[in-house]
């Protein structure tokens, strides 16, 4: 089976691999190098739980070849964060309870991130039509909504990551 070469850069670091061209990059990212916080929900483009930065812009990795990232920054859940801490945005979906099974979540804060850098004060409409392509089965939506707006608080504030242990309850 013919394979391409392919340099993709996941979470700062620069991964060179052969890959099948029918390789998904949620698939890459996965079964490649092993970051499993990209779900793979419905493989149909409709849940989000892929949702992944590329170049900074939220995508469904389920619905971009790994060859169509050659070249490009990806940054997945793991990579908002260090090992062990908390982005800002994490910290919100923790306080809003903004996840139950956590299926979604990672799509859900991966469009977040998306979402507050081009537009760090979002009206409750502009999150609800930004949140459209991710699906959550659980939480009704309230307090997701709620999540993105603290998220936004807290960036504004310049809050840091912060170790897990200083948010537990
Ligand atoms: S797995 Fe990609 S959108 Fe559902
Ligand atoms: S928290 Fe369960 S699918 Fe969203």
């Amino acid at each position: 089976m013919s394979t391409v070469s392919v340099a993709i850069t996941v979470n700062g670091k620069e991964h060179k691999a052969e890959i099948e061209p029918r390789t998904l990059l949620v698939q890459f990212l996965r079964d490649n190098l092993g970051l499993t916080g990209t779900h793979t929900g419905c493989d149909t483009s409709q849940c989000g739980a892929c949702t992944v930065l590329v170049d900074g812009v939220s995508a469904k990795s389920c619905t971009v070849l790994a060859v169509q990232a050659d070249g490009a920054e990806i940054t997945t859940i793991e990579g908002l964060a260090p090992f062990g801490m908390l982005h800002p945005i994490q910290q919100a979906f923790w306080a809003e309870h903004g996840l139950q099974c956590g299926y979604c979540t990672p799509g859900m804060i991966m469009t977040t991130a998306s979402l507050l850098a081009r537009n760090p004060d979002p009206s409750e409409e502009e999150i609800r039509h930004e949140l459209h392509g991710n699906l959550c089965r659980c939480t009704g939506y309230h307090t997701i909504v709620n999540a993105v707006r603290k998220s936004a608080e807290l960036l504004a504030g310049g809050a840091t990551a912060l170790p897990i242990d200083q948010l537990a309850d």
